[in-house]
């Protein structure tokens, strides 16, 4: 049973905002962290792939370089975490074979029950539809639960497209993993100064954004 009420959850997702200017003082603490790094571990994926690797960066020579290659963006240094959400470049068969097998593990059933599921997984991977952007969309669903958790927690985000993806994979020796980005999130408190948080949403209406049918 949710303890946050329809009203709440509403005004929880009015408060938050894509915050430009954070408090480099104010850091989150650590057991409202834990629950954030259960979001993204428990963030839906398509067939339940997990093709991703959530980097969190919280040193100060590292979030320096990430902000150089992101624009100069100062939430990128002045966040308490800034996560970047990368995707993983190839996916096989050994990634078929290690959800499988883990799922076996996890559910206390044989390898054997899932062949059906591993078979519709290897076909949709043989036709070649999981490639790197594929991956990336996924990591967009992170993304979007992500804020929305940290809306509830009151803790700010700024969402964050405006980086270059070849350089922070280099600072943060992603290709090496097999990994590439796909979008980064700075999390953290809004500073008294953003004047950013005082300005209306700007929302296009229920009736121009959603249909019923
Ligand atoms: C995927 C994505 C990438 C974004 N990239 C940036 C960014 O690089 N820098 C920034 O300041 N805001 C960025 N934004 C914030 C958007 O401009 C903002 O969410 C949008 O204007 C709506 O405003 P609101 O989030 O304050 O309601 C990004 C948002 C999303 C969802």
């Amino acid at each position: 049973m949710s303890t946050l009420t329809p009203i709440d959850l509403t005004k929880q997702l009015q408060w938050r905002y894509a915050t430009k200017v954070f408090d480099q003082s104010k850091k989150i603490p650590a057991q409202t962290w834990t629950a954030i790094e259960q979001s993204l571990i428990l963030t839906p994926s398509s067939f339940g792939l997990q093709p991703w690797k959530f980097v969190v960066v919280t040193n100060d020579a590292v979030k320096a370089k990430l902000r150089a290659a992101s624009w100069n963006q100062s939430q990128v240094t002045d966040c308490s975490h800034h996560v970047v959400l990368t995707a993983k470049r190839e996916l096989n068969s050994n990634d078929i074979t290690r959800l499988i097998a883990s799922t076996a593990q996890q559910r206390g059933i044989t390898v054997e029950s899932l062949a059906a599921y591993q078979g519709m997984m290897s076909g949709f991977q043989s036709k070649g539809y999981m490639t790197t952007e594929w991956a990336a969309k996924q990591c967009y669903i992170a993304l979007g639960q992500l804020m929305a958790v940290c809306a509830v927690l009151g803790v700010d985000a700024c969402p964050m497209e405006g980086f270059d993806p070849v350089q922070v994979d280099e600072i943060l020796g992603l290709r090496a993993e097999g990994y590439s980005t796909a979008v980064c999130c700075s999390l953290g408190y809004r500073a008294a100064s953003d004047k950013y948080a005082h300005l209306a949403k700007v929302r296009y209406s229920n009736g121009e954004v959603v249909r019923h049918v």
